[in-house]
């Protein structure tokens, strides 16, 4: 059964999310402005995230609230993070990997997390204790331990965010699994991760909108995040490394040769 702060996200993102399948697609419609090179926001995030703050904050009116297009709304030590669209180049392209994600965080800890592509109608969520959900499908990551078999997900960095090495990291991955995926949402991506699609995946310069949520799915579905070079990941970690923990070690090998 879900615990009622998942059903509070569950009625805000499925309510907002008829407002993104709206404007899916609708490319000639859409205002697209760029922040910086290949960082974008349309009218579409700006939508999507005013309906889910207007839920949010009926149910939770004193929290604080962090979300990607508005800032932060100071509240008490309870904080609820948004990203109204994550993946929101794959929306401008029409391509349905994109995501609502909402984490909530107590005493500095995502207690409770969903990631929803409306699109797919997949609502995945995981709540501390409660382990990691699909629908009504229990997520459990995979169970490859041969890094040769494994497919490894990545966000790979962009105009202002690109940074030295980024390339011999790819090379190092490469040269020893079954293949790279750079999907376009990092919230999809970890959720893939917790339900063994993915079987790891790192980002550099990631925000806490992108990843909190899919931090929580990992691990309660059974898999382990840190930081690159494995120190333990806080709120704070603008970086990630998850997998299903077979494989931490190594990746964290990897990523760090260089
Ligand atoms: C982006 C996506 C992408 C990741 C970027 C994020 P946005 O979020 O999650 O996969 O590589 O780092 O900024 O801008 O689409 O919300
Ligand atoms: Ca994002
Ligand atoms: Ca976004």
């Amino acid at each position: 059964m879900q615990p009622p702060t998942i059903n509070i996200f569950e009625k805000a993102a499925k309510k907002a999310g008829k407002l993104l399948i709206r404007d899916f697609g609708e490319v000639e419609n859409l205002q697209i402005h760029s922040k910086s090179i290949g960082d974008f926001v349309t009218n579409a995030d700006l939508k999507v995230e005013k309906n889910l703050l207007e839920t949010l904050k009926y149910y939770y009116p004193n929290y604080t609230y962090i979300s990607e297009e508005f800032g932060e709304l100071k509240g008490d030590e309870n904080k609820i993070v948004i990203d109204p669209i994550d993946g929101t180049s794959n929306f401008i392209h029409g391509i349905p990997h994109v995501s609502i994600v909402i984490a909530k965080i107590t005493n500095d800890e995502v207690t409770d997390g969903i990631i929803y592509n409306p699109i797919l109608n997949e609502f995945f969520w995981s709540s501390k204790g409660k382990g990691s959900w699909c629908n009504d499908r229990r997520l459990r990551v995979s169970n490859r331990s041969l890094l040769s078999e494994c497919l490894i997900g990545t966000g790979l960095p962009f105009g202002k965010r690109i940074y030295k090495n980024y390339l011999s990291e790819i090379d190092e991955i490469l040269k020893a699994t079954a293949g790279i995926r750079r999907l376009g949402s990092a919230g999809l991506d970890l959720a893939y991760v917790a339900g063994g699609k993915l079987d790891g995946f790192w980002e550099k310069d990631i925000n806490l909108w992108d990843i909190s949520a899919g931090v929580l799915l990992v691990k309660e579905a059974g898999g382990k995040v840190s930081k690159i070079n494995g120190d333990k990941w806080s709120i704070e970690t603008r970086e990630i490394l998850a997998s299903n923990s077979k494989i931490h070690l190594e990746l964290e090998e990897k990523l760090s040769l260089l």
